[in-house]
């Protein structure tokens, strides 16, 4: 059983910002498998964003890939030219933006906005679309959906424009979902059915998810295995369990532990992230630096 083939497979992936040779990925490896959610976390800058948006074909023009490789189903996404990349990543990955308000277009209804990447991407026909849209808001428990696929954005809660976004991601059946800080902008109260909603769909679709987050509240909630990040590199991997134990091969994963409020622990008291770690952190990032850079190598 285990030798099931991962959906998403990374492998050693470094990547740069061209135009000062700052790294912002170094060396990252993970795998996610079919039915289960693979959390990505660390502060904010560590590279999440970047990684998620490596696979999605949606890095910045800045930034370019400068060794690894991502497979997705098996397939290397090397070895597909651009145009049989977006039409296979079309297909088999979609991503949960943050903010669902300025994912959607103010101007546009929301039907067009839910059936256009599939009319116009996967050449569906209109009627077979709109189709699939009612039964997929249906499916996030949005009620009178004929009514809200005329609606305007602006005419939808938060909740609602978010529900509309994970049922969008849903439409193609996608292998992989990246959803990146998909409850970040939402009210506390509506970030918890949100939450709920996300898991009750992947584990309804047995899709493979890669779930960006600073929140270890929602790792706990969510995920079934984490990576957590440090200025772009893995500086821990391991199972949800492990991770809270409190015993983790990297000291900076215990510390974002200790820096996070626990419902379970009311005496907890929230320790900041010691001095000593960042530099454990930043000596390991150069002596990272100095392998790549070749100048470890004689
Ligand atoms: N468009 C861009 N051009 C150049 N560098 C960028 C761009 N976007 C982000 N970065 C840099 O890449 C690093 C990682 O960013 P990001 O993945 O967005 O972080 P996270 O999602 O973990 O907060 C940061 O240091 C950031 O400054
Ligand atoms: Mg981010």
């Amino acid at each position: 059983m285990m030798s099931e083939r991962p959906c998403l497979e990374i492998n050693n992936l470094s990547a740069t910002v061209n135009h000062v040779g700052e790294r912002v990925l170094r060396s990252v490896s993970l795998s996610v498998y079919r039915g289960e959610v693979h959390g990505l976390v660390g502060e904010s800058g560590a590279g999440k964003s970047m990684i998620g948006k490596a696979v999605a074909g949606l890095l910045p023009r800045a930034v370019k890939i400068i060794e690894g490789s991502i497979t997705l189903e098996g397939i290397s996404l090397d070895d597909l030219d651009e145009k049989g990349r977006r039409h296979f990543l079309g297909e088999t990955c979609a991503v949960i933006p943050q903010d669902p308000l300025t994912s959607l277009n103010p101007c546009r209804r929301i039907e067009p906005q839910i059936t256009d990447r599939l009319i116009k991407t996967l050449g569906w026909k209109k009627t077979k679309a709109r189709s699939r849209a009612l039964e997929l808001l249906e499916e996030v428990h949005i009620r009178e959906p004929k009514r809200v696929l005329r609606a305007y954005p602006h005419e939808l809660s938060g909740g609602m424009r978010q529900r509309i976004l994970i049922a969008s991601a849903f439409a193609t059946e996608p292998k992989l979902i990246i959803a990146d800080e998909p409850t970040t902008a939402l009210d506390v109260t509506v970030q918890k059915q949100i939450l709920k909603l996300i898991k009750e769909m992947e584990e309804r679709h047995g899709t493979a998810m890669l779930f960006v987050t600073h929140d270890m509240g929602v790792v706990a909630k969510i995920c079934k295995n984490v990576s957590v990040l440090y200025a772009g590199k893995v500086v821990e991997q391991t199972d949800v369990m492990s991770l809270f134990s409190g015993k983790n091969n990297h000291p900076y994963a215990d510390a974002l532990i200790e820096a996070t409020p626990r419902y379970d622990k009311p005496d907890h008291s929230l320790v900041p992230v010691d001095v000593s770690i960042n530099q454990i952190l930043a000596s390991e990032i150069l002596e990272a630096d100095k392998i790549w850079k070749g100048v470890g190598n004689d």
